[in-house]
C-alpha cells in the first residue's frame, strides 16, 4: 500500500469563475456538441502541475497567497477550437495584460520553489466548454465581461461520474 507521505495529487491553478460568469459560459456552451464541461467544473487554467506530492501543498498554497491582488478584467468574446484535442473553448481575442502578468508571476514563483512540472511553451488561456467536440459553427455570440477575483489551487480526480475538481486553496483579488 502507498505510504501516506508519498501520496500524490493531480493539481492545477485556475481562474475560478463566479456564478454569473458560469451562467454566461453555459449559454455559450448550450449549442455545442460534445462532452460538455459541467457548470461547477468551468474554469480557466493558469498552470497545470500534474501529479505532485501532497507534502508540497503548503508551499503551493503560499505561492498562491503571494500572487498579485489585481483583479483580472476579461472580455469573453471568442469561441475557439483545438483541432488535435477536439476541445471547444471560450476565450478572448485579446488577452488582458493583468492575466499575462499573473501567469508570469505564478510561473516565476513555481520555478523559484523548484516545483517540477512540464509547462506548455505558450500560455493559451481558455475555458474548455466541450471535449470530443466538433468544430463549433459560426454562431452569433454576445461578448460578456468577466472580472475575475478568485484564483484557486485545484485538485482534479477521476470519479465514476466524471472528473471532479476540488478547490484546495483560494486567493481573492481585491484591487482594481
Ligand atoms: P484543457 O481543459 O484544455 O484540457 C485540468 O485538467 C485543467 O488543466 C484543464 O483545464 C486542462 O486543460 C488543463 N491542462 C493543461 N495541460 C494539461 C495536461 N497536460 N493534462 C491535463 N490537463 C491539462
Amino acid at each position: 500500500m502507498m505510504k501516506s507521505e508519498n501520496k500524490s495529487l493531480r493539481l492545477f491553478y485556475a481562474l475560478w469563475p463566479d456564478d454569473a460568469t458560469r451562467a454566461a459560459l453555459m449559454d455559450v456552451q448550450a449549442p455545442l456538441a460534445g462532452r460538455k464541461t459541467r457548470y461547477e467544473n468551468l474554469h480557466m487554467t493558469l498552470a497545470f502541475l500534474g501529479q505532485q506530492p501532497a507534502d508540497l501543498l503548503p508551499a503551493l498554497t503560499a505561492i498562491l497567497a503571494k500572487l498579485p491582488r489585481q483583479s483580472i478584467p476579461l472580455t469573453i468574446d471568442r469561441i475557439g477550437y483545438f483541432t488535435q484535442k477536439k476541445i471547444a473553448w471560450a476565450g478572448m481575442h485579446e488577452t488582458s495584460p493583468a492575466l499575462t502578468d499573473l501567469n508570469r508571476h505564478l510561473l516565476e514563483a513555481l520555478a523559484q520553489n523548484k516545483v517540477a512540472f512540464s509547462s506548455a511553451s505558450e500560455f493559451r488561456p481558455h475555458v474548455t466548454l466541450a471535449r470530443d467536440a466538433d468544430a463549433p459553427e459560426e454562431l452569433p455570440f454576445q461578448p460578456f465581461a468577466w472580472t475575475c477575483r478568485h484564483v484557486a489551487l485545484v485538485e482534479s480526480s477521476n470519479r465514476v461520474d466524471g472528473v471532479h475538481y476540488q478547490v484546495l486553496a483560494s486567493h481573492f483579488l481585491t484591487q482594481g
